[in-house]
């Protein structure tokens, strides 16, 4: 009997916010467009869209809010925890708005992807589409763009590039067009990556569930 190689590829989604990107994942996960499982949601913010999108969807939740005067690496070690647990081949930072440290990352060499919605090396941080909209108006900017990148460490939105798509800025653009564009562009760009990725890589996979006994 052949033996495949191929074998489901186990997720979690890190999210924060109202979760459109996690949202393109599940579906792409639905559609066989991903040969991937969403085993875990994980959100800072327990009222968040990401956690009632994973609900809708069937996959386990989690809401890990920060304990008041809990600090960064407390935090990250929690986290890791949780993900650790659930055995996963890979980490989506999906619209995840904290910073992670070596106390999580640490846990997942070569296993952790970002999607930022600015190009390589512009706009890092926070309000990337606002800053891009804001330079637009000023005159000074004519595109932006959307990556997804590894996170090997604490670099803030840094790391080597898996895939990119350039966005254009329209003359009448608002900012609310202009978000809608990169949006669209981020759910499609993330698809493509996980998809890239799976296609690269080796039989071992990056993350050998340290924790796990699968
Ligand atoms: C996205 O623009 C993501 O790149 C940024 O935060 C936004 C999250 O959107 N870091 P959503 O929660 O996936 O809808």
């Amino acid at each position: 009997m052949p033996v495949s190689l191929s074998m489901t590829r186990r997720l979690a989604v890190l999210a924060s916010g109202r979760g459109s990107n996690l949202q393109a994942l599940i579906d792409a996960c639905a559609a066989g467009t991903l040969d991937d499982e969403i085993v875990l949601v994980v959100s800072d913010r327990p009222g968040s869209g990401a956690l009632a999108r994973a609900a809708d969807a069937g996959v386990a939740t989690l809401a890990l809010p920060r304990f008041a005067g809990e600090d960064r690496p407390g935090y990250d070690r929690r986290l890791a925890d949780a993900v650790i647990a659930a055995e996963v081949d890979l980490v989506v930072l999906a619209g995840w708005m904290r910073l992670l440290t070596m106390e999580f990352l640490g846990h997942f060499p070569g296993a952790v992807i970002n999607l930022h919605p600015a190009l390589p090396g512009e706009l890092p941080g926070t309000a990337a589409i606002e800053r891009a909209f804001a330079e637009h108006r000023a005159g000074t900017r004519s595109r932006t763009g959307v990556m997804v990148h590894f996170v090997p460490d604490e670099g803030v939105d840094d790391g080597p590039v898996i895939a990119t798509v350039e966005v254009p800025i329209e003359p009448d653009d608002t900012l609310d067009s202009l978000s809608d564009r990169v949006h669209d562009a981020e759910h499609a760009l993330l698809v493509d990556a996980l998809r890239q990725l799976s296609s690269t890589r080796s039989p071992s996979p990056a993350l050998a569930h340290p924790k796990g006994s699968r």
